[in-house]
């Protein structure tokens, strides 16, 4: 049985509690916090570094998944691992040496991954699956919360849930934008075993309510 985990985005949170909103929807049953770091540069919008990290890090014991959509890529990875991440995923096409960043990570203790924007292939996956621990299949444009999902993700997450079979290697499927109570059963389908969902949580007064209902979907 596939294990499913929920890793609310804390970029729809309100930023002036953030710890108190981070120990609440883990108490609310998160399993992961997902941290989108952009730069105003390879995204068109700038939000939280290592600095927020490392200020979160006492207040909850589950992973930290960076979703890095900066560019360089290499010589922030540092940074975040000593500020206390756990996984931290980049974009190839921000990165000048693909196998080089994901070794980094890995070197610095994180588990690493591949993020795929909607007009990404996955070909980049071809000669560094072995070195991949996480491929995040982004179901919108990197940049903003609150976005609508792009149904075409789907076809991309059963892609890489083929490639990640034939490899016979534990990595996660991540899916990221979009994600709400009505669709998180197709994106599972589809293949996905990690959800990531900003508005759709945060957006909403009770987020237990909110995860228990994705679960109760994910179960049917
Ligand atoms: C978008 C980010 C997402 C975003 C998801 O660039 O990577 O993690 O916060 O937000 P929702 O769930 O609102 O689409
Ligand atoms: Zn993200």
């Amino acid at each position: 049985m596939t294990t499913y985990r929920i890793a609310p985005s804390i970029l729809s949170a309100d930023f002036a509690r953030l710890g108190e909103e981070v120990r609440n929807v883990v108490s609310a049953g998160a399993d992961i916090i997902h941290f989108d770091v952009m730069d105003n540069h390879y995204v068109p919008n700038l939000t939280i570094g290592p600095l927020v990290c490392q200020a979160i890090r006492p207040h909850v014991d589950v992973p930290i998944d960076v979703h890095l959509m900066v560019k360089p890529v290499d010589r922030i990875i540092p940074d975040f691992a000593k500020a206390g991440a756990n996984i931290i995923t980049f974009h190839p096409e921000a990165s000048e040496h693909i196998d080089r960043s994901l070794q980094l990570i890995r070197d610095h203790g994180c588990k690493a991954g591949l993020v795929f924007n909607p007009a990404t292939p996955l070909s980049y996956l071809e000669h560094v699956m072995d070195k991949v621990d996480m491929i995040l299949i982004m179901s919108v444009n990197p940049g903003f919360g609150g976005q609508s999902f792009i149904p075409q993700a789907l076809k991309k997450i059963a892609e890489a849930r083929r490639l990640i079979d034939e490899s016979g290697r534990d990595i996660l499927l991540e899916v990221d934008g979009g994600i709400k109570i009505e669709n998180i059963a197709a994106a599972a389908a589809a293949g996905a075993d990690t959800f990531v969902a900003g508005s759709a949580i945060f957006g909403q007064p009770d987020y237990k309510a909110v995860i228990d209902a994705m679960r109760a979907n994910l179960a049917k």
